[in-house]
């Protein structure tokens, strides 16, 4: 075992900031949708150079709101990729949209490949959402080309990319998640930037079942009772979670600096000796440093590899198990076939990437695999 305890693939960064603010959310006797989620939504928007944000409880809940707000639903495709978490998918099927999976560009580069977004078009085509895998920004131009090209909506799934670090939005609504592995953290909880005010509008009063005004809103301006506008939803943040978001946003362009550093100590190390090990994304920009992914060597059994790291104090993970090969998705998106997304699927391993780890931690990191694939390959394993 490395140190005293296991490396994790990731970490919140959580500290006295944190226990302060939420003790100051308790004793203010306001716990949920007041002037700490407004105050965040504020400080989001400012720090991403934009006039507006809404804030939700997952990112989850917010690409959902994004796709109805774009006035998605039945009868409509939407192009997602499946080198994605489940979320992804999911939030296109909630509108009652059919999501239609486009396979990744290569090992080296496993964002969404715009050649087979192109050739998964139909005529009920109407959104596209990129995902930024590991914190790595897709191409603006290209897929704003595309989305305007084919009258598309496009939407970033920007889980991965949260921080300045990733440049402006460039699609009609960027959603964030704040979930505890992310690149800061609010417990649970996400975020909406859109280019539309109109649009964003929409979001913000559906994730609230459609109301109106807010209970504190209410309260403010002495008004008896409210209206629905809308078909709405309980999507709503919480002042305890917008707190935390408010103690973590200052800090999140040193943590995300200090990922940049554990990226290049990995590049660093993995480039002294060959291994066969592909580093998938290395020198990308503009990143948020999410992840760490690698590819293994065909020879080398991923779970093998797996328990001998975690044998040595390093947990590993995998990002992702396709969603077309999911049983849900068999079941109800059945004949999907991705051939880079499902080699990259078989062979990908995610090493620790989070701010608290040091240099140290990634040559260890480093060392412990590039070790363990020499004796797998002179083993013949
Ligand atoms: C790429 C991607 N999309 C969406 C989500 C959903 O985020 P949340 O957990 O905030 O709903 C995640 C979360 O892990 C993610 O990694």
């Amino acid at each position: 075992m490395y140190g005293k305890s296991l490396l994790l693939v990731s970490e919140p960064s959580l500290g006295a900031d944190e226990t302060a603010a939420l003790a100051d959310v308790i004793s203010s006797n306001w716990i949920t949708m007041g002037g700490r989620v407004a105050g965040f939504e504020r400080a989001f928007a400012e720090a991403h150079g934009v006039g507006d944000a809404v804030a939700v409880n997952s990112c989850t809940a917010g690409l959902h709101l994004a796709l109805s707000a774009l006035g998605i639903g039945s009868g409509d495709e939407v192009i997602v990729p499946s080198l994605s978490f489940v979320a992804t998918a999911n939030c296109v099927i909630y509108t009652g949209a059919r999501a239609v999976f486009a396979d990744i560009e290569s090992l080296e580069r496993p964002l969404m490949s715009l050649a087979d977004a192109e050739a998964k078009l139909t005529p009920r085509t109407r959104a596209v959402v990129v995902m930024h895998y590991a914190g790595s920004v897709a191409d603006a131009q290209a897929w704003r080309d595309f989305a305007s090209r084919n009258n598309l909506f496009l939407i970033e799934d920007s889980a991965h990319a949260v921080g300045q670090d990733r440049g402006p939005i460039f699609g009609d609504l960027a959603v964030f998640s704040f979930y505890g592995n992310k690149n800061m953290t609010t417990a649970e909880g996400g975020m909406i930037l859109g280019r539309d005010k109109a649009v964003l509008e929409r979001t913000r009063r559906a994730r609230a079942h459609g109301m109106t005004s807010t209970t504190s809103e209410r309260l403010n301006a002495r008004a008896a009772s409210y209206d629905v506008l809308s078909l709405g939803y309980n999507y709503r943040m919480s002042e305890l979670n917008a707190a935390l978001g408010l103690a973590q946003l200052p800090k999140l362009a040193a943590r995300n600096a200090k990922r940049r550093l554990i990226v290049q100590t990995y590049a660093e190390a993995f480039g002294k000796r060959p291994s066969g090990l592909r580093l998938p994304l290395l020198g990308h920009a503009p990143s948020a440093h999410h992840l760490f992914p690698v590819v293994l060597p065909q020879h080398a059994d991923r779970s093998t590899v797996m328990s001998s790291l975690y044998e040595q104090g390093i947990q590993t993970t995998i990002h992702y198990p396709p969603i077309h090969q999911l049983t849900w998705f068999r079941q109800h998106c059945p004949g999907v076939s991705l051939p880079v997304t499902e080699a990259f699927g078989a062979r990908q391993l995610t090493l620790p990437l989070h701010p608290k780890m040091s240099e140290a931690d990634a040559e260890y990191v480093a060392g412990s695999l590039l070790q363990l694939l020499a004796t797998l390959a002179g083993s013949g394993t």
